[in-house]
């Protein structure tokens, strides 16, 4: 009965109360007692850290300081050619960004003109100014040839009647492309999740654009569960995984999943990388996904799925936590399975994937189709694959242990 009524006011609340895009001061109350974290400071750092200088922070954002339990901050790697999505991205999120940017020798130089010019030319620069905390790392092998303090590079001048320094840069132009650097995507990856000011972090690739409002829906979907069982914490670590598609070049990003599902129905939307790598982006029930209606506002758990049989190819993006276990950093991009120690470490401590209902991530329009060249790919991978299956996977062993299911 008490149920049923607290259901009732909670229907009535969501009728008439309008759409506000922070959290209620009840579920911000909730959140923090729950969650117990704790701020960080939040300051330009440089350091050594294996075989690369990091520069953490060295553009700060506006925001400033900020409390660990109230935000969720998108953490990713990415070289300068890809600063193209940060405004579009921003747009969608509107909340922190943390991006740590790989620019050995002069590819730093190209990244910090990339940088102002977002900051100073582009129409969404307050939208970056605001939420961007910028990493920049390169190998002590191939530094650049000059390292501003932050403060002189922020004092610099961008060239606001030039195109965008980011925009059309050849692979085969970047300066470790020209070196055979291989990209440390999971140095990057650490990076910039670590240096997140707030305890969730959504460690996304920079391409994947999350639906509007995603945030706000997040922290109130956790306030809900936080409320629905007091003192009662869940047994097996959780995170909330966001299903991934692609739309084709011509196709906006759609913002709802009925928008979605209409792009799906014409085939103007995929899911993500179906042609490419079907077993590491399906997960459980993808179908019965894609074919559900939406029944209600604000998000939900639509099903719950392990990184074990038949999903142990599974590389899911979710929203966790700073404390989920970090990505190895031998592994580069060209090796491929660069997430498979983290999601066998994932396995064993029997993470709970719980895969929400309303919100999702498109990949920048465009369908990618499987590469044509592959000799550089199979080299590499050909190296990672001998890594992981000797070194690694006796190393993750020791670390983690081992349970029924789980394969590296
Ligand atoms: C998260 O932080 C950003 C930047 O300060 C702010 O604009 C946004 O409203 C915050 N989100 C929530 C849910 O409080
Ligand atoms: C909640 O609201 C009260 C009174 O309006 C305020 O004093 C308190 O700081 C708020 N708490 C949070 C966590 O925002
Ligand atoms: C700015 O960019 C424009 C267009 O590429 C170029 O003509 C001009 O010389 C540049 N100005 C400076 C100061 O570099
Ligand atoms: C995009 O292009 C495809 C064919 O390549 C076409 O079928 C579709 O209608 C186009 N969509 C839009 C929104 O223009
Ligand atoms: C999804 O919907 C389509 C079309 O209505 C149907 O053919 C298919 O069997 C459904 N799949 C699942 C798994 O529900």
């Amino acid at each position: 009965m008490g149920r049923r009524f607290g259901f009732l006011i909670a229907i009535a609340i969501l009728a008439t109360v309008p759409k506000i895009n922070s959290l209620e001061n009840i579920t911000a109350v909730k959140l923090k007692k729950f969650i117990n974290c704790e701020d960080k400071s939040y300051e330009s750092r440089k350091g050594i850290y294996q075989d690369y200088w990091v520069l953490e922070n060295y553009i700060m954002a506006g925001h400033g300081k900020l409390s660990c339990y109230a935000n969720v901050t998108y953490s990713s790697h990415a070289d300068y050619s890809y600063l193209d999505n940060v405004v579009p991205l921003l747009e969608r999120w509107r909340s922190p960004l943390s991006l740590a940017i790989y620019a050995p020798g002069t590819d730093f130089e190209r990244t910090l003109d990339s940088i102002l010019y977002l900051l100073q030319c582009h129409p969404g620069r307050h939208l970056v100014s605001e939420l961007t905390s910028f990493h920049l790392y390169f190998d002590v092998e191939h530094l650049p040839q000059v390292v501003l303090s932050p403060k002189a590079a922020l004092g610099m001048k961008a060239n606001c009647s030039g195109p965008p320094p980011y925009e059309n840069v050849a692979r085969k132009d970047l300066y470790r492309t020209r070196q055979g650097l291989y990209y440390p995507v999971n140095m990057g990856r650490n990076i910039a999740r670590k240096a997140s000011l707030t305890h969730y972090v959504l460690a996304s690739d920079i391409e994947l654009y999350p639906t509007p409002g995603l945030v706000p829906d997040y922290l109130n979907f956790l306030g809900r569960l936080v409320i629905g069982r007091p003192g009662q914490l869940p047994t097996s670590p959780v995170v909330h995984v966001l299903r991934i598609f692609e739309v084709m070049a011509n196709v906006s990003v759609p913002n709802t999943k009925m928008e979605l599902q209409k792009l799906l129905k014409s085939g103007e939307a995929v899911p993500f990388h179906m042609e490419i790598c079907a077993v590491c982006h399906r997960g459980p029930k993808l179908e019965e996904w894609i074919n559900a209606t939406v029944v209600s506002e604000g998000l939900n758990v639509f099903n719950v799925g392990h990184r074990s049989q038949p999903d142990n190819m599974w590389e899911p993006i979710f929203i966790g936590t700073v404390e989920d276990p970090p990505y190895d950093e031998r592994l580069t991009w060209e090796g491929q399975r660069d997430k498979m120690t983290q999601a066998y470490a994932m396995c064993v401590l029997d993470y709970e994937f719980h895969i929400l209902d309303n919100a999702f991530l498109v990949h920048k329009p465009g369908i990618k189709q499987p590469a044509k060249s592959k000799s550089v790919l199979t080299h590499s991978s050909r190296r990672t694959n001998g890594l992981i299956n000797k070194k690694i996977s006796k190393e993750m062993r020791i670390k983690y242990g081992s349970r029924n299911g789980c394969v590296l």
